[in-house]
């Protein structure tokens, strides 16, 4: 059934492993990580971007979702990512998703709290969980422009008095991660210090990692090999990944990873067999290549397989 993540983030951070929450677009991408989630027996988070709402339409994604939960028998939990606003939060709530995140994160601590405190109030009065950001994440964030230069981490005693104002259930944390499939020019690297302070400030509390992608070097070389173009893409190791799910973090953001799988997948099976048409004939290979990629992520990198 559809479910918070109340449950899965306890479980978490005793268990010193991380859930995942993958972006949803479309039908196949959303059977793809499901497939996975039940041959894994893992717990999950499918998460809807406001360009995932528009592109779609809110109300196909929340019936396909609907019809995951149906067909797989898993718990579901259905998280608006990065919302922008109270009301875009609102409409989530009101449309039966079982979690939000409000992103305030590129407004002053002060405002930023007392959004957020707004969205928690609405949220917690109809049994929805919330996630809020402290600190700013490098490169583009959906609909949220912060550029490099101006990416500060979360400062830890901030975000210590942020949870305690707030009420918030989960919260997001800039220490180094960024969105997209450039992050890092040189060694990638993450503030692990800076992690283990908030950790410490805030025991028993779940963090989330945004901008959490590893963007595997076999996806981008086969990519560039059928025609793409994505030359220096680079992503956060695994093994980083693996130590922050040890730390507090409890929610992993991954979709730049699953972009690749299967567009890397389409572009080799359209240039092996250039008279295929038939959109099911890519479409559902693309499928098979997000249930492969998130099937190893929960494996390999979240540790969350069997932790259903
Ligand atoms: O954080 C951004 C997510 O990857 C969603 O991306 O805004 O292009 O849907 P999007
Ligand atoms: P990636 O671009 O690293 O996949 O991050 C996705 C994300 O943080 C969605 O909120
Ligand atoms: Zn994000
Ligand atoms: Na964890």
């Amino acid at each position: 059934s559809l479910v918070t993540s109340k449950e899965m983030f306890k479980k978490a951070y005793e268990g010193n492993y991380a859930v995942g929450a993958f972006n949803v677009n479309n039908m196949e991408i959303i059977q793809g990580i499901v497939d996975a989630a039940k041959q894994e027996n893992a717990p999950l988070i499918l998460q809807v971007s406001a360009g995932a709402r528009k592109y779609a339409n809110p109300i196909y994604l929340r019936k396909l979702v609907e019809a995951a939960i149906e067909d797989s028998g898993l718990d579901i939990c259905l998280h608006l990512d990065h919302g922008e606003d109270f009301e875009i939060c609102k409409q989530c709530i009101d449309d039966g998703f079982s979690s939000v995140m409000i992103d305030g994160s590129k407004y002053p601590f002060e405002e930023n709290i007392a959004l957020t405190k707004r969205v928690v109030e609405y949220a917690h009065s109809k049994g929805v969980v919330v996630e809020a950001e402290l600190g700013k994440l490098a490169g583009v964030e959906d609909a949220v422009n912060v550029s490099a230069k101006d990416a500060t981490y979360t400062d830890p005693e901030q975000a210590a008095e942020f949870v305690a104002r707030t009420g918030v259930d989960s919260l997001a944390i800039a220490i180094g991660t960024s969105h997209g499939a450039y992050k890092f020019k040189g060694d990638p690297s993450l503030d692990f210090e800076r992690l283990k302070t908030i950790g410490d400030l805030l025991p028993s509390f779940p963090l989330v990692l945004h901008g959490s992608s590893s963007v595997p070097k076999e996806f981008v070389e086969l990519c560039n090999k059928y025609g793409g173009k994505i030359p220096g893409a680079a992503g956060v190791p695994e093994e980083m990944l693996r130590r922050a799910s040890q730390m507090g973090v409890c929610k992993i953001n991954i979709d730049t990873d699953l972009r690749l799988a299967m567009t890397a997948c389409i572009r080799q099976l359209l240039v092996e067999n250039p008279s295929e048409f038939d959109p099911r004939k890519y479409l559902g290979p693309g499928r098979t290549a997000i249930k492969d990629m998130v099937a190893h992520k929960m494996r390999n990198v979240l540790g969350c397989s069997g932790k259903r």
